[in-house]
Parts: C-alpha cells; sequence; structure tokens
C-alpha cells in the first residue's frame, strides 16, 4: 500500500485539500519573473473523487448544488462555453491532464469550498489545485509538483480566460505549514528543481498576529484591470528593450520610459522585488517580525499610487488597521477589492479588528469579517478523519 493510498474512504472514495493564501509581500511581480513571499491560510477547497470505468467526468460543488456537471471526457474541449462558470476551473485542470496525454475518463470529483471567492484570497487556484492533486493520483501519479503548478495555471489562464501568474498556483502546492514561501519566478521557471525557499514563520512565538481582514468588496480577475496592469508591464519592459521587467536592475534605468503612467507601474515592481528581498532576509535572519511592518505598508502605498490597484474600502481599511495600532497592513492580491492584512500584537488583535470593521461600516462599506492567517500546509490528501498529513 502507498502512502496515498491509505486516505481512501470506506467508498473507495479519497480526499484531497488545497489551501488558499495570503502573499506577505511581492504583489504583481509573478508575472514580470519576480519575487513573492506568500504563506498558505487555513481555509481551504477539499475535493473527494472516485474513478468510474466509463468514459464521463463528473464535478460538484457543495456551493453551486444546483449546477452538477457531467459530460464525456471528450467533449472538453469543445462544450467549454456551456459550462457553469465555477466548473470551468476543475474541468480546466482535468481537461489540461487530457491535452497533455493523459488518460482522464471514469472520473467523479465532488468540491466543498471555505476559501471566500473574489476576497484576494485565492479561491479559485484552491480549487484548480484541489482538482489537480486529485487528478494527479487517481490518474497520474507521475506527474511532479512543477509539472502540477503548470497545469492549475494553465486550467485559469487558458481554459477559464483568468491571466493569472503562478503565485497562487505555486502557493497552495508549495507552501509548508511554519513557513513562509520565498519563490523567484524566474529561478524557479528555468530550473529542473529548486527556485524556491521555505522560510520559517511562525508569529505566535513572538507575540504577534497577521489579521486577514476580508473588505467584502468582491474582485474578478477574468475582467478588466488586472489583465490590463500585466499588458502595461509588458509595453514597459518592451519600451525598455527587455524581455521582462525583472532584467532592470536599478530604478535609474526607468528614466528611459517617458509614458508616466508606465514609468509607475515598473517603478512599483522594481521596488516590490526589493521588498521581498528585505523582508525574506528579515525572516531569514530570525529578526523582530515586527520590523517587516513598514515593508508592508510601503507595498500598499505603492500599490496604491503606482500600481494604482487599490480601492477606497481598501484603502480605509489599512488606514484604519495602521491608527488602530498595527505594525503594518497592506491589500492583498491583484487587487480591485478584496483583503487587507494587518500585522498586530496578540493582544491587540481583538481592538484592531473591531476598530477596522467599525471605520469600514460607519463610511457605509460592506461587511468585512476576519481570520487569522496561521502559516498552514499545501495541497494534498486528507485522512478520513479530516487530518492534513504532513
Ligand atoms: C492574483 C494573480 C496572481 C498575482 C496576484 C498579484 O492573485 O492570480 O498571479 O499576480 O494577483 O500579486
Amino acid at each position: 500500500m502507498t502512502e496515498r493510498e491509505e486516505y481512501i474512504t470506506p467508498g473507495g472514495r479519497r480526499r484531497w485539500s488545497a489551501p488558499g493564501r495570503v502573499n506577505l509581500i511581492g504583489e504583481h511581480t509573478d508575472y514580470n519573473d519576480g519575487l513573492v513571499l506568500p504563506i498558505a491560510i487555513p481555509l481551504v477547497v477539499t475535493c473527494e473523487g472516485v474513478r468510474h470505468a466509463d468514459d464521463l467526468v463528473r464535478v460538484v460543488s457543495r456551493q453551486r448544488p444546483g449546477e452538477p456537471v457531467r459530460l464525456p471526457a471528450a467533449a472538453l474541449a469543445t462544450e467549454r462555453d456551456l459550462l457553469p462558470g465555477w466548473a470551468r476551473y476543475p474541468l480546466g485542470v482535468v481537461a489540461e491532464f487530457g491535452r497533455r496525454g493523459h488518460e482522464i475518463a471514469g472520473l467523479e470529483l465532488d468540491f466543498d469550498g471555505a476559501v471566500p471567492a473574489g476576497a484576494g484570497l485565492s479561491s479559485s487556484a484552491a480549487l484548480c489545485c484541489a482538482a489537480a492533486v486529485a487528478v494527479r493520483d487517481l490518474c497520474a501519479p507521475e506527474v511532479g509538483d512543477r509539472e502540477l503548478i503548470d497545469i492549475a495555471r494553465a486550467a485559469e489562464n487558458d481554459y477559464v480566460g483568468a491571466p493569472t501568474g503562478i503565485l497562487d498556483q505555486a502557493a497552495s502546492i508549495l507552501c509548508t505549514a511554519g513557513h513562509a514561501l520565498y519563490l523567484d519566478v524566474r529561478a524557479f521557471g528555468a530550473a529542473d528543481s529548486g527556485g524556491f525557499e521555505q522560510i520559517p514563520f511562525d508569529l505566535a512565538a513572538t507575540g504577534l498576529r497577521l489579521l486577514v481582514i476580508d473588505t467584502g468588496q468582491t474582485h474578478e480577475h477574468a475582467a478588466g484591470g488586472y489583465g490590463a496592469r500585466r499588458a502595461e508591464c509588458a509595453a514597459a519592459a518592451a519600451a525598455l528593450g527587455v524581455a521582462s521587467l525583472r532584467d532592470i536592475d536599478d530604478a535609474g534605468q526607468l528614466s528611459g520610459l517617458t509614458d508616466p503612467v508606465l514609468y509607475r507601474r515598473a517603478r512599483h515592481v522594481l521596488s516590490e522585488n526589493d521588498r521581498v528581498r528585505t523582508v525574506a532576509e528579515l525572516l531569514r535572519s530570525g529578526a523582530d517580525p515586527r520590523e517587516i511592518g513598514p515593508l508592508l505598508d510601503a507595498g500598499h502605498d505603492s500599490l496604491r499610487a503606482d500600481f494604482e490597484v487599490s480601492t477606497e474600502v481598501l484603502d480605509a481599511a489599512v488606514d484604519a488597521a495602521r491608527t488602530a495600532g498595527a505594525y503594518g497592513s497592506r491589500m492583498v492580491g491583484g487587487g480591485f477589492g478584496g483583503s487587507i492584512i494587518a500585522l498586530v500584537d496578540t493582544a491587540a488583535a481583538g481592538r484592531v479588528e473591531r476598530e477596522v470593521r467599525e471605520s469600514l461600516a460607519s463610511k457605509g462599506f460592506p461587511d468585512a469579517r476576519t481570520i487569522e492567517a496561521v502559516a498552514g500546509p499545501g495541497a494534498g490528501p486528507v485522512d478520513p478523519g479530516g487530518r492534513v498529513p504532513g
């Protein structure tokens, strides 16, 4: 019996889970071949799966009970536009395995997700990665983690049509409990192994908590602003005559950009990569994590002023968290809505959370909700008792 087969439930069904993420720092750097530093959060999507001896693929979600999908595996490539929106994520993963030559017929996958959608916490990557680990174990156990990340990203980019980078999928697959994942996207893409590092991240040991406050203002990545920012970064790189903004080492080189918008976009990417390097170095060296606070603040200010992906609601939440005594606070994820993080003393957490909520309510913004971000494990099999091994 292999390690994974131990987790077969009595009905022959097996379970997997994949987490959402928050990025400590390193926003809009992934598709510029840059640096990111996410942790996995304890909110996950679970997938229960089994194989049947037929040619069908079936997916169902507890959150969308009225929208189950059942279709022949051979129709995945042609029926995409007829599928309910949620089902395109897991079926995109199944289709991508099929496109790469794996036998994917006779699959049944049932999903149950606790990562709020549109909150900037990577619910779609959690859904794709839960599907990806399940399909790997059921159909293609030879697929390694790198390819799995690529499959989950291709499902979002090509099947769903959301032009994301690899931050979310890499975080969901590679993160480990108690660590932040330092990922150099360029090095990761170029190497057969390596390109990332697990950096110990244990805030409780120093009397700190990382609050994730979901403002309730949702975003949609398949539409609008995110793709526009990607295009602006590509245009800035082209104007500078480089393949990607990662090729620029020094902000002085940006003086070649005459378009003020492209200049600010590129300046964000460069300064954000520097912040990732500095935060990673502070954590690696065992510094007091309070020292990363000003870098979180600077990251938000750059996303607001240079990259222009923050919103009034996110800015108000960040301002309220700082006023309430957070060491640092910033929006997380792609922006245009979603969540903020706030680094706070454990003793002050309840007060900061309350003051942010009250401040948003007083301005007539949606109800905010808070989760605590403890660095959890990445995707994998779950035993019948619900425990994630390792
Ligand atoms: C979204 C995308 C990621 C990344 C972030 C911004 O979450 O899915 O690839 O670009 O935005 O850092």
